[in-house]
């Protein structure tokens, strides 16, 4: 029981009915009394010596703290600060539901230094959705306003109902998207006055550069999609709607310059529309293929890529899919790696030699440690819908630390995908530095790859 506020309202009164205090204290019920200042022969603290906390170690909780083993707290009863011999328990107050998801917060493995990396998670759970017209949708994001540090991309993750809109819009940053359930129209005009009109599904991938305008309808059954930004600032609630273009101008403007009569313009909407319900798309897309004297988009140069249909390369410990501007030329600064990881496998150890990594957890769970040179190091726990952020040349790896396979995109603004492996790195070596430096005994290091596994089992 949580004595504390019982006992605080008691002390108060009972010091209030015994002490003749100064009126302007005594009578003011929001303070207590001058004798509470400081010592008293009277003042006494309680101490309850009969309450004891009980708990459950993790297994591999009381192992070396160094080894750091991944402590699953969701399965014990009263989980708690300590890894080995170090750390204490909790009286409180806590919030158990993020102890229970946070192990590696709560209980970091020794190897890690405490809070001197960058907050490098951020679940868009504890974003504030913002809810479309009448049931067409939401969207919620994450920018440098919830994660400072996440300064080269941004995310925003959106749901719209069959036939809603994504309003006709425009925007400073380029936008990279993948489709996480669901299919959508997309459209678009560039500044060529050449036309883009494609249908995408779960797993394809779409770009619009900086400042083209374009549309996104949901087909038949929603859909939902992951929008990465190259400008970890930006915001959805920040870009040139059509909506607005037309209620900020003047209608003696817009009549002049579209050449259509004042009194057409009578109904325009007076407010953004952002996400809102729609007529459906037609099925056949080419009644929305509409083009000018320019034509089409060349197809070596489209807003689409149907990277859902390109085969996964196998791995040891799960698959891994590569798209860059080596297959999306007009993505011309993202290169994305959809990995997936089985059970007890692991992304390995790497860093990126040119690229921040921003990275979404599109299912299971997973962790990773972020290594910050000097010497800092803390350790994550991630789940889907999560996002992760990893600058450019710090290593970290994503250890699946759950019972299904774990997807994970990691985005780099580069022209083309590149990691570091750690393991290869040491491999590739030469004998003699490695054990000048590690003292690794030559058995282990025959044992050392020399290839580049990227997940290993
Ligand atoms: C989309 O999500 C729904 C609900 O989780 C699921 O039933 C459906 O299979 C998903 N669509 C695809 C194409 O996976
Ligand atoms: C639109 O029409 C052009 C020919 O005018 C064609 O090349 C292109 O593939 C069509 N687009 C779609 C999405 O069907
Ligand atoms: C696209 O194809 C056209 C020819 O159709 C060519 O001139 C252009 O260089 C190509 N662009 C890219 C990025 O490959
Ligand atoms: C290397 O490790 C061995 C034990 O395996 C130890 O005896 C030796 O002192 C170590 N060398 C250095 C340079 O730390
Ligand atoms: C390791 O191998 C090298 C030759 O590659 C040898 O000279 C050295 O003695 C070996 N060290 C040990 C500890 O066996």
């Amino acid at each position: 029981m949580n004595r504390f506020i019982p006992l605080a309202v008691f002390i108060l009164s009972a010091i209030d009915a015994v002490t003749a205090a100064p009126a302007a204290a005594s009578s003011n019920p929001l303070r207590g009394g001058p004798r509470l200042i400081g010592y008293s022969p009277t003042n006494t603290v309680p101490v309850d010596n009969t309450e004891t906390i009980s708990f459950q170690y993790a297994p591999g909780q009381t192992a070396n703290p160094d080894i750091g083993l991944y402590l699953d707290f969701e399965k014990v009863e009263n989980p708690q600060p300590i890894r080995g011999d170090t750390g204490g328990t909790d009286p409180g107050p806590r919030n158990l539901n993020y102890d229970k998801i946070n192990p590696d917060k709560l209980a970091p493995p020794g190897t890690d230094t405490g809070v001197a990396t960058i907050n490098a998670q951020w679940p868009l759970g504890l974003s504030s959705v913002t809810l479309g017209k009448e049931r067409s949708g939401w969207s919620r994001e994450e920018n440098t306003n919830v994660m400072p540090a996440a300064t080269k991309m941004a995310g925003v993750n959106m749901r719209l109902e069959a036939a809603g809109y994504r309003e006709l819009h425009w925007h400073v940053a380029a936008e990279w998207a993948i489709v996480l359930n669901g299919s959508c129209r997309i459209q678009a005009v560039n500044d060529e006055g050449e036309t883009f009109v494609d249908d995408v599904g779960e797993g394809d991938v779409w770009f619009f550069p900086p400042g083209i305008p374009h549309s996104i309808q949901a087909l038949q059954n929603g859909v939902e999609f992951m929008l990465v930004f190259d400008q970890g600032s930006f915001s959805e609630t920040n870009t040139f709607l059509a909506s607005e273009v037309f209620a900020h101008n003047p209608k003696e403007v817009l009549s002049k310059d579209l050449g259509i009569d004042i009194s057409a313009l009578q109904n325009i909407p007076e407010h953004k529309l952002f996400i809102f319900p729609g007529t459906p798309a037609p099925t056949d897309i080419q009644e929305q293929n509409k083009t000018g004297s320019a034509g089409n988009i060349p197809k070596n140069m489209s807003y689409s890529y149907h990277f859902s249909e390109q085969p996964p390369q196998l791995l040891e410990g799960g698959t891994v899919k590569i798209i860059d501007p080596l297959s999306f030329p007009i993505a011309s600064d993202f290169s994305v790696a959809v990995v997936t990881i089985n059970p007890g496998a692991m992304r390995e150890i790497h860093w990126h030699p040119s690229s921040d990594e921003w990275t979404f957890f599109i299912q299971g769970q997973g962790r990773a440690t972020l290594f910050t040179p000097p010497s800092e190091a803390t350790t994550f726990d991630y789940m889907a819908g999560d996002i992760a952020y990893f600058p450019q040349s710090n290593s970290h790896y994503i250890e699946n630390t759950g019972d299904e396979v774990l997807i994970v995109l990691e985005v780099l603004q580069a022209d083309h995908y590149s990691d570091m492996s750690l393991a290869q790195w040491i491999g590739l070596t030469p004998k003699q530095i490695v054990q000048d430096t590690l003292n690794l005994s030559n058995e282990t290091l025959s044992k050392i790859t020399t290839e580049k596994k990227i997940v290993v089992g």
